[in-house]
């Protein structure tokens, strides 16, 4: 299993500190995430899941595009994809969430992990590429002109393009949801991040419908909660909210992004929900700010470290002290 964010309790043990009184800025979902009504309606407990709820009809319009699958979290379509395949070449966008890269290799796929302008040069060699846009954690962005040339290659070859979306939803009109679906074109959603509903496990991909039969296949039924199902369709209609959030997610973007220049950690990159410093300190300071139970994520390859938002004026203020106390050490 790989190490993920967010993973307080281990760290509360390993630094004496008690989970409730970490700041837990090691992961990229939206600190003040859709607010999730009190009431849930009794009778969702009991009912089995059911594809003619609210749910397609409501992410349809969400997403702008007419065939869409619910999964149980884009996870889980990660899972599944390289299932479809028989051996092939991947080649996946380098650094990037691990999980794309372990789960084409449990499957038995070759896979090769490169920066961007290498992959656009070699693409002719591989079955497969995948990419994260914005990806996480560098926040590297690529054109739909770009990815849809790449696209065409790889089609041309009986190839894929998987372009994980989990991190667009601010800037939208970057994202490929609304395009025609083509075959060997797939598109990842999650309700993790934006919305900030990472624990209702619900994401989406978008993509050809024989494509979507396959994936809907390999899950079976019913594997999304109704309650999920429930939150989720309503999230996605909550319009007035999501503008609300795609104004206030960048100005706080900003404002991490001068806070880290402020103590020497000017961002090399980042989205409206993270920010990613490549530092040689960066062990150092991921040591020095767990010390003060604040957590931000560690790399390894690159040595770098990645912040997520602080969710209120008490939060960033604990941020700024933290950062004073390892800047003077
Ligand atoms: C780039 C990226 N894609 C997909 C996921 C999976 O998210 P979820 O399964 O919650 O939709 C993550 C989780 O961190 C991620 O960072």
């Amino acid at each position: 299993m790989l190490n993920h964010g967010g993973r307080i309790h281990a760290y509360a043990k390993q630094y004496g500190i008690a989970t409730n009184d970490w700041l837990d800025l090691s992961t990229g979902i939206n600190p003040n995430g859709w607010p999730v009504p009190g009431q849930i309606p009794a009778k969702i407990w009991a009912r089995l899941p059911e594809n003619e709820d609210d749910l397609i009809v409501r992410a349809k319009t969400y997403y702008q595009c007419e065939h869409i699958l619910p999964v149980a979290g884009s996870q889980a379509a990660i899972q599944l994809l390289p299932t479809l395949r028989t051996a092939c070449r991947v080649a996946i966008l380098s650094p990037a969430y691990e999980e794309h890269c372990h789960c084409w290799q449990q499957a038995g796929h070759e896979v090769v992990a490169l920066e961007s302008v290498e992959l656009e040069q070699q693409i002719n060699q591989f079955d497969v590429v995948i990419v994260i846009n914005p990806n996480n954690p560098s926040g590297e962005t690529f054109s739909t002109e770009r990815l849809l040339n790449w696209h065409r290659l790889l089609l041309s070859r009986n190839g894929w393009l998987i372009v994980d979306e989990a991190f667009i939803d601010v800037t939208a009109q970057k994202s490929l949801a609304s395009f025609p679906v083509q075959p060997g074109l797939i598109i990842l959603r999650s309700l993790g991040k934006f919305f900030g509903l990472a624990g209702l496990r619900v994401g989406f991909v978008i993509a050809h419908p024989d494509m979507l039969s396959l994936l809907n296949e390999k899950m079976g039924p019913w594997s999304i909660a109704s309650v999920s199902r429930w939150v989720a369709a309503q999230a996605l209609a909550d319009r007035h909210w999501q503008q609300q959030l795609c104004q206030l997610l960048p100005q706080s973007a900003a404002r991490l992004t001068q806070l880290l220049t402020d103590y020497q950690l000017r961002p090399t990159g980042g989205c409206a929900l993270f920010q990613w410093v490549k530092t040689n300190q960066a062990p150092h300071i991921h040591h020095q700010l767990a010390e003060q139970g604040i957590l931000c994520r560690l790399f390894d390859n690159p040595v770098a470290l990645r912040f997520g938002l602080p969710a209120s004026e008490s939060d960033w203020l604990r941020l700024e002290k933290a950062l004073q106390q390892v800047i003077t050490k």
